[in-house]
């Protein structure tokens, strides 16, 4: 017999270094030992409903009596709100929209406030957001094939078989009338007239201040809505709003002092978004996680700050068109020759002409070209500024506005972009 046979198995291994192998449960206890920071990151999504409003008080109560006579089965105005994103438009529309549903209830009346968000693929034209209505009220809509006038004399019938008050609430509605057209509105509220123991109204939303000029003179007037403008919040209320949210998201102590103030901050410079604030938070916690930290601290809202920075103008990017995103490239080509320095529009547009044949693109006219830079400035993608060139004119000088890091980025996104056919 060879000695070895006499051996403990693990001595007949080789004697190397042999590598420590991963032990799952040390992964499972090292992450438990790291300081947490998020309670429940959930609370911090936008889709979250939080239990309490704050400081829409004004708002709440002016929609809700607007919408109150409905509760004597009464038709009430058709209402349009304004506001900035992340004012609460949403939450306190179907807020309010559920309390009076709730309350018909209590009351045994019949008032429906039926909500559609617009932005959603499946309402975004007449035919399908017109047959989702009919799918609510129990009628049998095909997917296709039927015409948009067959559905609409269906819903009229079936919401007029009794005495109620139907209110749809359109959320998002810019995006159904840039899409549909605002025809969608009027045959809506054509079906008032035909209902005779029913109403409707509607609950127009938009971040869009400037949705009416969108609508035609005849609709504008069949709407007549009630005006409720969200102003955006101050940077005390966002810090109210924040602090309850991060009290329930949070471990006790993961908040450094200050942050949630500065978040406010720099959220109320956006137009009071809490969607931004409540973004910002969640990132900062996130970063102050992947480092180890067991507090989120100011440093930490910093990068939170500057990666969603940097995640918006990709997006915008990204969502050029691809001659936009031609001259933005040529754009960037410029002033690399320049050494980062400032180019004129007559510049861009050489390269430009060079790049659209590359790339396949018909060639635009300068003018054309100039009205695309004009809209990256208005973007904050580049900087312009007109300057007074003595006898020669004037002409523009246009600066990149964004960070090197991110230029690289934002060049490859280009060119992967562009050179897809
Ligand atoms: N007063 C408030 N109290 C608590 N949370 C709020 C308040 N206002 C807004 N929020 C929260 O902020 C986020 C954005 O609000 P909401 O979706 O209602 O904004 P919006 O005005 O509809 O924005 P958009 O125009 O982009 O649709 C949501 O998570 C919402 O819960
Ligand atoms: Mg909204």
């Amino acid at each position: 017999m060879d000695q070895n046979d006499l051996k403990p198995i693990n001595d007949l291994l080789p004697q190397t270094q042999a590598k420590k192998p991963v032990d799952p449960k040390e992964i499972f206890n090292e992450f438990l030992l790291k300081k947490r920071i998020f309670k429940d990151k959930e609370i911090l999504s936008s889709s979250f409903v939080p239990d309490v409003i704050l400081h829409r008080d004004e708002e709440i109560q002016k929609l809700s009596s607007v919408l109150a006579p409905s509760l004597l089965l009464e038709r009430v105005s058709n209402v349009l709100i304004y506001g900035f994103s992340g004012t609460g438009k949403s939450l306190v529309t179907r807020y309010v929209a559920h309390n009076l549903a709730s309350t018909a209830m209590e009351k045994e009346v019949d008032v429906m406030p039926l909500y559609i968000n617009c932005r959603l693929e499946n309402n975004i034209t007449e035919y399908r957001l017109i047959s989702n209505l009919c799918t609510i009220f129990g009628i049998k809509a095909p997917v296709s094939g039927l015409s948009v006038s067959i559905l609409y004399k269906k819903l009229i019938s079936v919401i007029d078989s009794k005495e109620r008050v139907v209110i749809i609430i359109l959320d998002e509605i810019e995006k159904l009338i840039q899409h549909s057209g605002d025809e969608i509105l009027y045959s809506l509220l054509r079906m008032n007239e035909l209902l005779k123991k029913s109403k409707l109204s509607i609950i127009g939303i938009s971040n869009n201040t400037n949705l009416k000029s969108l609508l035609d003179q005849r609709v504008k007037s069949s709407l007549s809505p009630v005006e409720i403008v969200f102003r955006p919040y101050n940077a005390v209320e966002i810090a109210d709003i924040l602090s309850i949210r991060a009290r329930d998201a949070f471990f006790e102590n993961a908040l450094g002092e200050g942050v949630i103030q500065k978040c406010a901050a720099l959220a109320a410079q956006e137009n009071g978004d809490i969607r931004k604030a409540l973004n910002l938070l969640r990132v900062a916690g996130e970063i102050a996680q992947q480092s180890g930290d067991s507090m989120i601290k100011e440093e930490h809202l910093d990068k939170a700050n500057e990666i969603l920075e940097q995640n918006i103008t990709e997006e915008m990017v990204k969502s050029m068109t691809k001659q936009a995103k031609c001259v933005l490239y040529s754009l960037i080509a410029a002033s690399k020759a320049k050494k980062m320095g400032k180019v004129y529009s007559g510049e861009v547009y050489e390269y430009y002409f060079k790049y659209a044949d590359r790339f396949g693109l018909k060639k635009l006219t300068f003018r054309r070209v100039s009205d695309l830079i004009a809209d990256m400035d208005y973007n904050s993608l580049i900087m312009s500024k007109i300057r007074s060139n003595g006898r020669y004119g004037r002409t523009r000088e246009l600066e990149l506005a964004f960070s090197n890091t991110l230029l690289l980025r934002i060049e490859n996104i280009l060119l992967s972009d562009l050179n897809q056919i």
